[in-house]
């Protein structure tokens, strides 16, 4: 279904169930990083793109002083006080809602009521980042019901809070970020440090390529126990390295690879590995952005694969399934890189793919996966989308 045809489902459904037509319509997409992983929590660099999978929300402002939302996915509502604080016990989809509302009230900007139907297209637990989407489409909603004037960046700060405090995610910025920020057809360079980013145009078509997303099928399991313990194990680092240098760091962004050299052998084995994935891999991010900046595919997808690989061995955040596609889509001809994207454990992976090779792949990548894991991959060929907005009128 086009984006257009959503939206008209998503306007129609709410005229269905509230009798009336929506005041707003947003939308906010999901997420595919095409380099730099697990680097934003530890202060480096990312390089994701927004695709065309998101979030749309129909709303009106009610004066009730509560939120009323009704998922279309779930086909159910949820209805809460707008100075409750606590999740939903029978409604987990509405906590994100919840925790949005919650966040902006913590920072004291004013929340009025509003009726909300949601319905999302990104896949749940792929890693294409459906919950940052789902949280920066509420900030843009209240955002202009209540004209808070909250920027882009803001948007993704407070959306990320609400990941954090309230569902409970101790992720970084990159998700929400892109989600807020984005343009199309090109990929943000962000400085998870200072939040600079840069836009840096993919001109995918023009080069007769496209990003080719990959879902294993594999729901990401263990991710947030092994998230955290990367998180550990990076800050374990920094405050080793910290002391063997001699230099103050906060982050592993302060280290460069030659100076990591000089000290890796005096970590533990695991903590070495873990630190070289990051500093390794913020020195492909920006490889990378040269090498796009140069019209230089080859290079990037080189650097992609390098980038899986480190992922796999030094960070271990991969598994088999994922892996093998990746290690298929490799040898496929016609792609120039492929790498596991997001948090890991599963979920999708992605790869820079020629566009007179993505039905060979489709036909000899995917069966070859699914007959050896007995799982069902899904491939999304995608478009590099803008960031959240209002959608101005309603469709025809
Ligand atoms: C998840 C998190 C992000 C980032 C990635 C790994 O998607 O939400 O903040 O850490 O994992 O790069």
């Amino acid at each position: 279904m086009s984006e257009n045809s959503r939206v008209k489902a998503v306007h129609d459904a709410y005229l269905k169930q509230f009798h009336a037509k929506p005041e707003l319509i947003v939308r906010a997409p999901g997420r595919v990083n095409l380099i730099g992983e697990h680097t934003d929590y530890n202060e480096g660099f990312v390089f994701p793109v927004a695709i065309d999978r998101e979030m749309i929300i129909a709303a009106s402002k009610n004066d009730t002083g509560k939120v009323i939302a009704y998922s279309l996915d779930y086909n159910e509502t949820d209805s809460f006080n707008l100075n409750e604080t606590g999740k939903s016990a029978e409604h987990p989809w509405a906590d994100y809602m919840r925790g949005v509302v919650h966040t902006l009230q913590k920072r004291k900007f004013v929340v009025g009521g509003f009726t909300a139907l949601l319905s999302g297209n990104v896949p749940q637990g792929a890693g294409l980042s459906s919950s940052a989407a789902y949280e920066v489409a509420v900030v843009t909603l209240c955002n202009e019901f209540n004209n808070l004037s909250i920027n882009g960046k803001d948007t993704a700060l407070i959306a990320q809070q609400a990941e954090n405090e309230f569902i409970g995610v101790q992720c970084g910025i990159m998700d929400q970020f892109i989600s807020a920020l984005a343009e199309e057809d090109s990929a943000l360079m962000i400085d998870c440090r200072s939040l600079d980013y840069r836009v840096v145009p993919l001109k995918l078509a023009a080069k007769g390529c496209s990003i080719v997303i990959t879902n294993s099928g594999v729901r990401r399991g263990l991710v947030d126990s092994e998230y955290n313990a990367r998180r550990a194990e990076c800050s374990q680092g920094v405050q080793l390295l910290s002391k063997l240098t001699g230099k103050k760091m906060n982050s592993l962004r302060d280290v460069e690879l030659t100076e990591f050299d000089k000290h890796s052998a005096k970590l533990s084995d695991k903590v070495a590995r873990r630190c070289r994935h990051v500093i390794s891999e913020n020195k492909r991010v920006t490889d990378a952005v040269s090498a796009l900046e140069n019209a230089d595919l080859e290079s990037f997808g080189k650097l992609m694969n390098a980038s899986h690989t480190s992922l796999r061995d030094d960070f271990e955040v991969s598994c088999p399934e994922v892996d093998q596609i990746v290690e298929l889509s490799q040898k496929h001809p016609g792609v120039l890189g492929a790498r596991m994207t997001g948090a890991g454990f599963g979920g999708c992976t992605v790869a820079i793919v020629a566009n007179d090779a993505i039905d060979s792949f489709r036909a000899r990548v995917i069966p070859v996966y699914e007959q050896s894991s007995g799982r069902k991959a899904e491939v999304y060929v995608c478009a590099s989308t803008a960031g959240a907005s209002l959608i101005a009128g309603v469709p025809a």
